[in-house]
């Protein structure tokens, strides 16, 4: 019977096939002002869908502007999410027991895509997109190598060819993930590369640049910009990525209802705000829409990379070198880089519009957590539950842990929510950096912040 657990000790909560969810939710349909629109560089007025059309599909731009609430998942893209999804919902009972915590937390797992990570859900869905449109070659860039492996993955599902631009430090740290993406018959080159104008630009200035995920953007951009073949593929920040993600909190909420629970707190870490949106949107739905307005929803980022904790609510190029569109959104400015936190997923200087506009209007809060205590945090839940987590969303586990610590100190029996991301199989050199006391905490400098605020366009 539906709301009523059999077994007491259930851990696992999973949904067949049928229940993969049919529409991805759009949240732009639910806020009460829209967000600022995104501006053209040059002459800094709102853009139009002529201006997206060298990079993106058609039907991707429509999504991306779209103010309908539901917008139906193809049956194709249903039919690659059936290999991992329903992604199952897990209740943390070891952990919770560790930490002698009244709290309930449970986790929503996305690493068991292929690619070990929730990035498919709209690498999928852009691949087909773009394969319908009759693209051949997408152009992308990576951090922790994450996207890029999910890109790859869902270039090889619909046969196009896909180039790589990853971020040289993440490229030097993680060989594994570039033969992952090779071996789906992607291209991958360190970047800065010089094989762009852009990348060429950044190592004249600096020939050991370790990377950013800007100067990556940027060099997939011109690629993508400067050949018929090709279009330009983005794995997080905009509307229609954060949109594809939807499909995590929709089954989330189905798997709570099954396990007779409901959250009173739902996390995620936020490197650019897809997974977090994937989660918390339709719970955010919720509050929008006055349903269930208690809920809290926290995003959680680096301590060195704090663009919505300290990052400014203004106009900035979404790459280093200042060929995207202008968006509003909580920036720590275009030229930051970021110290080589082994997060490399949660490097990038600003943070996803429709996330912004949400911390902004105060429906979500926001936490910068330092490297160390996340790993601390990643530790304790590999030894109770499991699970490695990639770094990136050991985030999300510090701050479930101090969130059910809490509940402990205030005898509160509450339902903590968080995204697990994905795996850290491939970021087992972070594990034995952190083992071997090696790991340092960044703390990014207040006058680094003002000193990158300055690049910000004057919009
Ligand atoms: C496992 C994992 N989680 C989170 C992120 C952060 O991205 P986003 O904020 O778009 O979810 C990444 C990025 O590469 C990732 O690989």
């Amino acid at each position: 019977m539906a709301g009523v657990v059999a077994d007491p000790q259930q851990t696992k909560f999973v949904l067949d096939e049928s229940r993969i969810p049919r529409s991805w939710y759009n949240i732009a349909a639910d806020l009460p002002v829209a967000p600022p629109p995104v501006l053209h560089p040059g002459t800094h007025e709102p853009i139009g869908p002529g201006d997206l059309a060298p990079l993106f599909p058609m039907e991707l731009i429509k999504q991306e502007v779209s103010q309908q609430r539901w917008i139906e998942i193809p049956d194709e893209v249903r039919d690659v999410y059936r290999l991992w999804r329903p992604s199952p919902l897990y209740r943390a009972r070891r952990l919770e027991k560790a930490l002698g915590t009244p709290a309930h937390i449970y986790y929503k797992y996305e690493g068991v895509s292929p690619a070990g990570s929730h990035k498919p859900n709209t690498a999928v869905a852009q691949a087909y997109y773009n394969k319908k449109e009759k693209v051949t070659r997408l152009s992308t860039e990576t951090g922790a190598g994450q996207w890029g492996s999910a890109l790859s993955l869902a270039c090889q599902m619909f046969g196009l060819q896909c180039k790589v631009y990853m971020v040289k430090v993440s490229y030097q740290q993680k060989p594994y993930r570039r033969i992952m993406m090779e071996t789906w018959g992607a291209q991958v080159v360190a970047s800065p590369s010089p094989d762009t104008q852009s990348g060429k630009k950044v190592l004249e200035q600096d020939p050991n640049s370790p990377g950013s995920l800007g100067i990556a953007i940027s060099e997939a951009v011109e690629d993508a910009a400067t050949r018929d073949d090709t279009k330009y593929s983005l794995g997080s920040v905009l509307n229609h990525v954060l949109m594809h993600q939807t499909v995590i909190g929709q089954e989330a909420k189905k798997q709570l209802e099954k396990a007779d629970a409901a959250a009173d707190i739902v996390i995620g870490c936020a490197g650019g705000g897809s997974n977090f949106a994937g989660l918390s949107f339709p719970f955010a739905a919720d509050k929008l829409t006055g349903k269930n307005k208690k809920v809290r929803i926290i995003a959680v980022e680096p301590a060195a990379c704090p663009s919505l904790t300290r990052g400014k609510y203004v106009y900035d190029f979404g790459d280093t070198v200042g060929l995207t569109p202008l968006v509003k959104m909580h920036t720590l400015g275009h030229t930051f880089i970021p110290a080589p936190l082994h997060a490399g997923g949660l490097r990038y200087h600003g943070m996803a519009p429709l996330v912004c506009k949400l911390y902004d209007e105060g429906v979500i809060e926001a936490q910068a957590v330092p490297q160390i205590a996340t790993f601390e945090a990643a530790l304790q839940f590999a030894r109770t539950e499991g699970v490695i987590p990639a770094p990136e969303s050991a985030h999300a586990i510090r701050v479930a842990i101090d969130e059910a610590q809490r509940a402990k100190r205030d005898g509160k029996r509450r339902t903590i929510l968080f995204n697990l991301s994905g795996h850290g199989h491939f970021d087992l050199g972070a594990y034995e950096a952190y083992l071997g006391g090696k790991l340092q905490d960044y703390e990014y400098p207040s006058a680094k912040v003002d000193e990158a605020l300055k690049s910000v366009p004057k919009v």
